[in-house]
């Protein structure tokens, strides 16, 4: 049996805006450190990234394989490191207080 293009279109939508929402199995949920309210911890949707790039884009520089083990602060992706070297308006989306919560999912 053959679904129609349309359902499966919408499936396919409905999974992605799952994944956007919240955090799904294989995501990188970071635990603050300095324990800073206001702003919740970042969401990281790793199948989102592996889909698009080979492991070693980012492993094992700057990110080890490892949940937790980089230290990432805004000032980083604000000068262009770790989540920046690609959410930078150009290949990835920027980061503005447009996209805060692209990342930081609130609960
Ligand atoms: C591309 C993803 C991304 C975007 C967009 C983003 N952040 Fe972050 N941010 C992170 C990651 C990853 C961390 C480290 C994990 C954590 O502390 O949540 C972080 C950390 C933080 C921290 C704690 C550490 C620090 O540097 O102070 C604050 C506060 C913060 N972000 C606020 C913001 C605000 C406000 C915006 C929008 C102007 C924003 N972030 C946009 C990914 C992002
Ligand atoms: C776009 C960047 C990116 C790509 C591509 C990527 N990863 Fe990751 N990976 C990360 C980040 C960021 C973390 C979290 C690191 C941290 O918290 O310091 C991570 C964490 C991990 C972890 C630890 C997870 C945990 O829960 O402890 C493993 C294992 C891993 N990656 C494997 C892979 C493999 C295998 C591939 C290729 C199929 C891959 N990664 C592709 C960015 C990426
Ligand atoms: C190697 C490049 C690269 C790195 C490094 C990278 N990203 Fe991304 N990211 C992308 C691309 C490309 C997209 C898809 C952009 C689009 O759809 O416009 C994306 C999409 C996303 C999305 C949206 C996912 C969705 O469901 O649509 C989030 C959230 C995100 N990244 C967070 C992060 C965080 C947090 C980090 C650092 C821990 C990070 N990214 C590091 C390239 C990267």
């Amino acid at each position: 049996m053959r679904l129609p293009a349309p359902l499966v279109l919408g499936l396919l939508l409905a999974t992605l805006a799952a994944g956007a929402a919240l955090a799904v199995e294989g995501d990188v949920v970071f635990k603050r450190k300095d324990g800073q309210a206001g702003t919740p911890p970042a969401v990281f949707p790793h199948w989102v990234h592996r889909i698009r790039y080979k492991c070693y884009a980012c492993h094992p520089t700057p990110f080890q394989m490892k949940a937790g083990a980089e230290t990432i602060t805004m000032d980083a992706i604000q000068e262009g490191k770790l989540c920046g070297a690609c959410h930078n308006g150009k290949i990835a989306w920027d980061v503005s207080f447009e996209t805060c919560n692209r990342c930081h999912v609130e609960k």
